[in-house]
């Protein structure tokens, strides 16, 4: 079983960072895998919806977006890491994540997620929806914890003070790790849901 957590934060040791850090290690001390990467360092272009992903299976830009999909496809959770950028998750973040989603096409139902936000005063709550609104169009159940998922500080050293936001994330790490070894002893005995044909109808009758 493992876990990939996507830094969205351009500091890859960062305030995000150390926020996913304490999920990682506690997602291991579960016995589940772990792979951080790092993503807001690198230039990451947006979507430009030519929907070419829809029959080739990949992004028509070569870049880290199609280098994480297999491991998106194998992995049996994703823990999205954002700082606040005016109260929304920061740019190449979103990008990459839109064509991330958009483009894998592999089955990413019951796959685990869950959102992780850093910031220095606010804003948190309104990246924790917009990230969360990824999995729940997904068919991902969403993992939660004793709070929002949410750290404050502008510094890993002030993110190390937020004991309670740490905590956070501690429960995050071990609620997570419970719902993916649940949810692979129920694929045993119940398979996936069956699914009915996606039906589109853009709001026109
Ligand atoms: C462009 C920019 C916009 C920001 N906007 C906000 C904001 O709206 N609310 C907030 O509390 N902090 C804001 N911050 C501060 C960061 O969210 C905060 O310091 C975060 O913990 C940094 O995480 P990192 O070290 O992983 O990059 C902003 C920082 C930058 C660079």
């Amino acid at each position: 079983m493992n876990v990939i957590l996507i830094n969205g934060s351009p500091n890859s040791h960062g305030c995000t960072y150390t926020a996913l850090e304490e999920v990682s290690r506690t997602l291991q001390q579960e016995g589940i895998d772990t792979e951080i990467i790092h993503v807001g360092n690198k230039a990451i272009r947006g979507c430009i919806g030519c929907r070419k992903c829809k029959t080739t299976g990949q992004c028509v830009f070569d870049d880290l977006v199609n280098e994480t999909a297999p491991k998106f496809r194998d992995c049996d959770g994703i823990v999205i890491g954002s700082p606040v950028y005016f109260a929304s998750a920061n740019g190449t973040l979103v990008s990459f994540i839109d064509r991330l989603f958009y483009s894998c096409t592999a089955d990413k139902t019951m796959k685990v997620g869950a959102a992780v936000v850093s910031c220095r005063r606010g804003g948190n709550t309104a990246t924790f929806d917009e990230l969360n609104k990824y999995f729940t169009i997904s068919g991902m159940p969403v993992a939660s914890s004793q709070y929002w998922n949410m750290v404050h500080g502008n510094s890993p050293e002030e993110v190390r003070q937020d004991l309670e936001g740490m905590q956070t994330m501690r429960t995050l790490g071990k609620n997570m790790a419970f719902l993916i070894k649940s949810i692979r002893l129920g694929k045993e005995a119940y398979g996936l849901p069956e699914k009915e044909e996606h039906v589109f109808t853009n709001f026109i009758r």
